[in-house]
């Protein structure tokens, strides 16, 4: 007969969250531990921040380290993979939440301003595939969760560059999932709908965003970062084993609307 209870068990499992020292990366790697996963490794632009993520958990008794990426940088990319693989001999789980956002309307947009959008959510995504994918194809496994939005799948004004690398990145979800189906790689998207983090809580506190947007959200809230645990953990798990592909929608149904 069989037995589902270890169907979330992460035991063992190396973690490797980008964009680590964020408001999701910091709960979602939290989380992994909680489940099994060591040790859980957070990586990010902002090392001292990485630091302080990986403290709070092992200061919860489980294993975290940190390590800096700038994952608009291939070298940067590799040496971070590098430096991981090495230590810790594998990479099971790579989630990427490195991200950025600048809300304004398309026509005002520099140039700089969309490359720098498009060179971290996007061309960061891929180049942390790509050099975590060649480790998860030697070991023929690996769990991928890839942060996309709702707007990977809506057209909110004043989010062009965003929405194109959201677009972009569940996309490339699909490609990789399709890609690597047969080398024991899964490919997922997480896809949230506004969260209160350091990425969106200025523009929150302006104006009247904050009630225009709930008002959007049937269930009449924001998000919460501790509400992308389960879908982290999910995807994460065996027992997602069977899941690529998807984008996996936490937006207290917004897209269903
Ligand atoms: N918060 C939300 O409402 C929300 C909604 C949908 C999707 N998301 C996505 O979830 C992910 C995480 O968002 P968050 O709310 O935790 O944002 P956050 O701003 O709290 O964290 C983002 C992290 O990315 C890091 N980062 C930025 N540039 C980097 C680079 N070049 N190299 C390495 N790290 C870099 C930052 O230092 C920061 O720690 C992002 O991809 C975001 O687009 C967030």
């Amino acid at each position: 007969m069989a037995h589902y209870k270890d169907l979330f068990n992460l035991t063992g499992k190396v973690a490797l969250i980008t964009g680590g020292a964020g408001g999701l990366g910091q709960i979602m790697g939290l989380g992994l531990a909680e489940y099994g996963a060591q040790p859980v490794i957070f990586a990010d632009y902002n090392l001292e921040g990485a630091k302080r993520a990986a403290a709070a958990v092992v200061a919860s008794g489980y294993q975290a380290d940190a390590v800096f990426v700038d994952v608009t940088s291939k070298p940067s990319v590799d040496s971070m993979v590098d430096k991981v693989s090495r230590q810790y001999g594998r990479i099971d789980i790579l989630i990427n939440s490195a991200g950025v956002n600048n809300r304004k309307p398309a026509i005002e947009y520099t140039e700089d301003e969309y490359d720098h959008i498009l060179d971290i959510n996007l061309k960061g995504t891929f180049l942390c595939c790509q050099a975590v994918g060649k480790i998860m194809l030697a070991q023929q496994k690996g769990k991928i969760i890839n942060m996309g939005s709702v707007s990977s799948v809506l057209g909110h004004p004043h989010h062009g560059p965003y929405a194109a690398s959201k677009g972009g990145v569940a996309l490339l979800t699909r490609v990789l999932a399709v890609e690597w189906a047969k080398n024991g790689i899964n490919v997922n998207a997480i896809c949230p709908a506004y969260i209160r983090t350091p990425l969106t809580e200025g523009y929150l506190s302006t104006g009247n965003h904050y009630e225009q947007i709930v008002k959007t959200i049937p269930m009449g809230r924001l998000g919460m970062p501790s509400d992308l645990v389960g879908a982290a953990v999910y995807l994460a798990s065996p027992a997602s084993d069977f899941v690529t592909g998807t984008l996996l929608l936490v937006d207290g149904g917004r897209t269903a609307d």
